[in-house]
């Protein structure tokens, strides 16, 4: 089977969260599976090198309203990341530092799309699908069955995968002149509250749309940021599919990023070693459990509660924990947790900004993950952490709520809560420090996580079965 993933975000190349190390992971173990996946992304100015060995595949033109743009297909010529990878290159308008965040993002990611379905329909041959991830391609469903230019793959089945709702490019209809000649009688299909809502509309306009776990699926009829009613009616083509994780990349035997590799063999010595490099660097204490959280500091992961919450479980404990936080996003947390360092020298440290190496360092070093989401359509963080020995500590939803069972229950080996709150963080703080005092437990906790399989190639069968139904 012929796969196309159209994504904003693929690992190693361009990566703001889990978006990009899925997109990066799901088409390798695809074609590991015998199936020709490809991933087609804008080129950005990101830290991945672009040399001289990427080769133009593709040149072409297209319409953005009445701005005409030339645009150009770059492959990455060697495989080595397991499938082909396309870029495209709009000048001045894709090729910028960061990923997201500027003004015209409307106009970048509806030109990219544009760029996209043009190029594919160039080709002599069709794919088999086009699976669209999140709302940077949500649009690509509606062009490739409405655009009288792209007519030649009305017939292609598109998925979209929702890796987050949240975030749906909504725009307003002035700028529905930005896409191709269209049905004008479909225009329903591109609506959503009066506005062309691109994730709405890749909900509408595809054959399947997934979402990244089963209870994410269930949340999006009661809360998804205004689309409950389009899930509620569209329910009988959705599904949730788990997100795996990369196993070759994440891997505490062989991560190139650690100063010290372990296995379940001698996972307690192992992480030790990693803790009192990572304490060092930052000044903690690496006799204490050691507390981390990576992640975007925002609402969704409910940072905003983080530095109460470490504050309070540092004076409720007696400063018995050390925390460490990596990550960026609002001003304000960014702000607070930079405060916290002087005042708990010793107890708390953060780096402000995105350190992939960092993280790797992070979670094999950490005894405890702290996730309180208020929103978490899967999450790659808990995973990673069980990977490498790491007890979760999250909040029960989504796919924290599908891959981590408190260590009160049978088998159990996280410590899941309920709400939100500065108070529930703390008492699950308390937990932790608790079994921490008992190295018999956690000792059994981290082999018993690290030996769960969350590998892909579990996963992909699931996809294929999603693929199959939509090509009928
Ligand atoms: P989301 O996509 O919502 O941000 P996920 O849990 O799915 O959350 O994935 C987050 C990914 O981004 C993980 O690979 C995590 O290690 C990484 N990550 C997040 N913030 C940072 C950061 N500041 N530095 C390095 N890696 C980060
Ligand atoms: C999104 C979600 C996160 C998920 C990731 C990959 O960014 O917020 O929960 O793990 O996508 O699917």
């Amino acid at each position: 089977m012929e796969i196309i993933h159209v994504s904003a975000e693929c690992y190693p190349v361009a990566k703001a969260g889990g978006l990009g190390d899925v997109v990066g992971a799901l088409p390798k173990y695809q074609c590991k599976a015998g199936h020709i996946a490809k991933v087609v992304m804008p080129m950005y100015r990101t830290r991945f090198l672009y040399d001289s060995e990427w080769t133009v595949d593709f040149k072409g033109s297209a319409n953005l309203g009445s701005w005409f743009f030339d645009y150009t297909i770059i492959k990455e010529p060697t495989n080595k990341l397991g499938f082909d990878l396309f870029l495209v290159d709009i000048n001045g308008l894709l090729d910028r530092q960061k990923i997201y965040g500027y003004d015209d993002d409307t106009e970048r990611f509806t030109a990219f799309q544009i760029a996209v379905v043009s190029w594919i329909s160039s080709w002599e041959h069709r794919p088999d699908v086009v699976h669209c991830h999140d709302h940077h391609a949500g649009l690509i469903p509606f062009m490739m069955q409405y655009c009288y230019d792209f007519s030649s793959l009305a017939n292609v089945p598109s998925i979209l995968t929702i890796h987050n709702a949240q975030y749906q490019g909504w725009m307003g209809w002035d700028k529905s002149r930005y896409i191709p000649r269209w049905d004008l009688w479909k225009r329903g299909m591109l609506d959503w509250a009066e506005n062309i809502n691109p994730l709405a509309s890749g909900v509408k306009c595809a054959a399947r749309v997934t979402t990244v776990s089963n209870s994410y699926m269930n949340e999006l009829s009661v809360s998804s940021n205004g689309l409950e009613k389009l899930f509620q009616m569209e329910r009988g083509k959705c599904v949730g599919i788990l997100n795996g994780i990369d196993n070759e990349v994440w891997d505490p035997a062989t991560d190139k990023y650690l100063p010290h590799h372990f296995s379940t063999k001698n996972v307690t010595k192992g992480k030790q070693k990693n803790k009192e490099e990572l304490c060092k660097q930052f000044g903690l204490d690496a006799t204490k459990p050691l507390f981390v959280f990576i992640g975007r500091l925002v609402g969704e992961k409910a940072a905003d509660i983080l530095p109460e919450a470490i504050r309070s479980a540092i004076h409720h404990t007696q400063a018995q924990a050390c925390f460490l936080v990596l990550g960026s996003g609002e001003t304000q947390v960014e702000w607070q947790f930079q405060q916290m360092v002087e005042p708990y020298k010793g107890i708390f440290n953060c780096s402000i900004g995105y350190d992939e190496t960092l993280s790797h360092k992070m979670y094999a070093g950490a005894d405890f993950l702290l996730m309180p989401s208020r929103v978490e359509p899967c999450g790659l963080n808990q995973m990673y952490a069980m990977r490498y020995g790491t007890v979760p500590v999250v909040r029960s939803t989504g796919g924290l709520q599908d891959t981590v069972t408190d260590m009160g229950d049978t088998d159990g080996f996280g410590i899941r809560f309920n709400n939100a709150t500065v108070s529930d963080v703390e008492y699950s703080i308390g937990r932790a420090v608790t079994v921490f005092k008992d190295a018999a437990q956690m000792e059994k906790m981290r082999r018993h996580m690290m030996q769960i399989d969350h590998s892909w190639e579990s996963t992909v069968n699931e996809y294929l079965g999603v693929y199959e139904s939509a090509m009928g």
